[in-house]
């Protein structure tokens, strides 16, 4: 009989090796690699398994049941899954937490059984957390432990409807040799939850510590083993937080909730746009407003540059909530087929309050975002911009176009200006077609602010 195996895994990306290195060879991590053990098969007697029609089985057991957390509904496609496992991942202090104590509370209001299984935080905490949230509903309980073992029993004694655990990362599997947190750990503990889902018809949810470059510590290899991977980020600066899919076996990823955190916990945001273009100052040079989307939910959002003569000397560009690499290209395309000489300048660009730009539908608007800074002229209040741009300085076509004119018509803006191929945008916004950057410049004499401040 075959021995079971040692192997080497990375905790930050997964991949396996036959020795221990103290870097990764595929993430570049520093002292990731762990030892960890592969079960050997189990020979060839294998007992014959059941072959059965696909048509047989039931599929009413993959209706979601809602969290009645309208935005976490909208990301799950309804609701949690029975049987399902799902991992929520974020940064520390996020509000992964928060956010799961407030799914636990409203799942136990509508009169479901829930199961807190806190291993960081203890029970008065948790305790005290929810009091602040709301009032605590009898259905709602806590365990207090970092043993899977306790964990299992808990859930098959009880069979909530929901099981929260947090967080993956303090769980201990007896009978594994290796401390909490380690690859050997999170992977013995995680398919132990599974197996303990499917068995018991709970919705298990994982809350698991990601690192700063996003990488789920660890949990990064459950990304196969659970049904579900939701991530939680936001930036700490503000108060914004953005639930997204980033798989999902029930339905699609397409979806993002918004929430802001507040005194009392997390809150929905119905209209992202509104708040993101709360404090712009219309007609200003350097601001410009792109329908941006966000996985598929079209959100408005002002980009801004700014030109600051740094004296003879070449561009340098710093970016902020826009991808550096495509405000590298559209400021070189600005230059070259634009004709606008940013030589000399210190070009600051950023996404305005804590949001982010990083889809190349977002060029144009960040051309003329660059463009208006450097000359001085800023664009009128009632016009968004939208396109991806090419290198030989082309406007090119974007996803889900007539979405993104929807909600820019939505939020009261007049004009737009868009790639040639666009189709026919909601009654009452008038679209600027362009088919290049240079076209779109020699529209700004049409677009320009008449109250901002006017070129030299
Ligand atoms: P938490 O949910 O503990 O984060 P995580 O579990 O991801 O580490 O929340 C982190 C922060 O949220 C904490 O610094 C305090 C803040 N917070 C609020 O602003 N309002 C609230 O109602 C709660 C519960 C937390
Ligand atoms: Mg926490």
């Amino acid at each position: 009989m075959a021995k079971d195996r040692r192997v080497y895994v990375c905790r930050e990306c997964g991949a396996q090796f036959v020795s221990w290195a103290g870097q990764c060879a595929q993430c570049d991590g520093w002292a990731t690699i762990e030892e960890a053990s592969v079960a050997a098969p189990r020979g060839s007697a294998a007992d014959i398994p059941n072959v059965e029609p696909l048509s047989q089985f039931d599929v009413a057991g993959a209706v979601p049941i809602p969290t009645g957390l309208d935005e976490v509904d909208r990301v799950l496609g309804g609701g949690l899954v029975p049987s399902s496992v799902s991992l929520l991942g974020g940064e520390p202090g996020i509000g992964k937490s928060t956010l799961s104590l407030q799914m636990a509370m409203s799942v136990a209001a509508a009169g479901s059984s829930v199961l807190v299984i806190t291993g960081e935080e203890a029970p008065t905490q948790v305790a005290a957390r929810a009091g602040r949230l709301g009032s605590i509903p009898d259905e709602l309980s806590v365990v207090d432990t970092t043993d899977v073992d306790t964990v299992v029993a808990a859930i098959t004694a009880a069979k909530p409807q929901l099981a929260v655990i947090d967080s993956i990362q303090t769980l201990e599997a007896a009978g594994v040799d290796s401390a909490a947190g380690s690859v050997t750990q999170v992977r013995a503990a995680a398919h132990r939850l599974v197996e303990v889902a499917k068995r018991t018809g709970t919705s298990v949810v994982l809350i698991g510590h990601v690192t700063k470059d996003g990488n789920l510590a660890g949990p990064r290899l459950l990304e196969h083993v659970v049904d579900t991977v939701l991530s939680f980020t936001g930036d700490r600066h503000h108060d914004l937080r953005f639930l997204r899919a980033i798989k999902h076996r029930f339905g699609s990823t397409n979806e993002v909730g918004v929430f802001e955190m507040l005194p009392a916990g997390l809150a929905a945001v119905d209209d992202p746009s509104s708040r993101f273009l709360a404090d712009r100052r219309p007609g200003v040079a350097g601001s410009v407003v792109v329908p941006t989307l966000d996985q598929r939910r079209p959100v408005l959002v002002e980009v801004q540059a700014l030109a600051s003569a740094h004296g003879d000397r070449p561009v340098s560009l710093t970016a902020n909530g826009v991808s550096s690499p495509r405000l590298k290209l559209v400021a070189a395309v600005v230059q070259e087929r634009g004709g606008i000489a940013l030589w000399g300048n210190e070009i600051f660009a950023s996404a305005a309050g804590g949001a982010e730009v990083t889809e190349p539908g977002g060029d144009l608007a960040l051309a003329l975002a660059i463009a208006t800074a450097a000359t001085g002229v800023g664009l009128a209040a009632d016009v968004v911009a939208c396109g991806e741009i090419g290198l030989s300085g082309e406007v090119r076509s974007v996803a889900q176009l007539d979405r993104r004119l929807q909600e820019s018509h939505r939020m009261g803006f007049r004009r737009a200006v868009v790639p040639r191929s666009a189709t026919a945008g909601p009654t009452g916004l008038e679209l600027i077609r362009v088919d290049t950057l240079a076209d779109a410049l020699g529209q700004l004499h049409n677009l320009r602010s008449m109250s901002g401040p006017k070129a030299a």
